[in-house]
């Protein structure tokens, strides 16, 4: 098995994380590979705010409700988009490369919601961000202990249709 199709196979939500910090390198490679994800008409609408300050990674999961865990991250990114047509799609094309580009470093990830809740505007003024921005996730980073098998799956056959459905 290539290493991509091992990453993307390997990779499952954590909610605890180790203590151990993550370079600023590695965070510079997981968004860069965010950064070349595909976007339609090429528009690009996608920012990122890298957060590694304890107290600040407090008062990203204060803010949401099933993210409170963020608190014990080594990182949280903030995936903001410009509202253009296909915002929404461009943006969680580059929180799944965030999210598969973490799992490559053997860094647990967990994609926490952001665009359909009410708490984007809470975490745009905290984060300084134009309120005309969108946030379409916010995600939290850290090393696992140990991984997690992937559990509760549809099996492949059960999903796959092949030439009509
Ligand atoms: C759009 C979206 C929003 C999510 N929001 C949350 C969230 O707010 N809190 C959380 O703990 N997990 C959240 N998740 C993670 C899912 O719960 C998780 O992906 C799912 O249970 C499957 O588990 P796996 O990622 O380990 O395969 C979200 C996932 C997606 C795609």
């Amino acid at each position: 098995m290539n290493e991509v199709i091992k990453a993307i196979k390997r990779r499952r939500s954590y909610r605890s994380y180790t203590d151990k910090k993550i370079s600023k390198n590695i965070l510079k490679e997981i968004i860069d590979c965010a950064r070349l994800a595909p976007t339609a008409i090429n528009v690009q609408p996608s920012e990122f705010v890298v957060i590694t300050n304890k107290e600040m990674l407090k008062k990203v999961a204060d803010i949401t409700d099933y993210g409170k865990f963020i608190k014990n991250a080594a990182a949280c990114i903030i995936v903001l988009c410009k509202e253009t047509k296909y915002y929404l799609e461009d943006g969680c094309a580059a929180t799944e490369n965030i999210l598969i580009a973490a799992e490559s470093f053997s860094i647990g990830s967990c994609w926490v919601a952001g665009d359909k809740k009410a708490y984007c505007k809470k975490i745009l003024e905290l984060i300084g961000a134009p309120e005309t921005y969108k946030v379409v996730s916010i995600l939290s980073l850290g090393y696992y202990d140990k991984p997690i098998e992937a559990h509760g799956k549809r099996k492949l056959k059960g999903v796959i249709h092949w030439e009509k459905f």
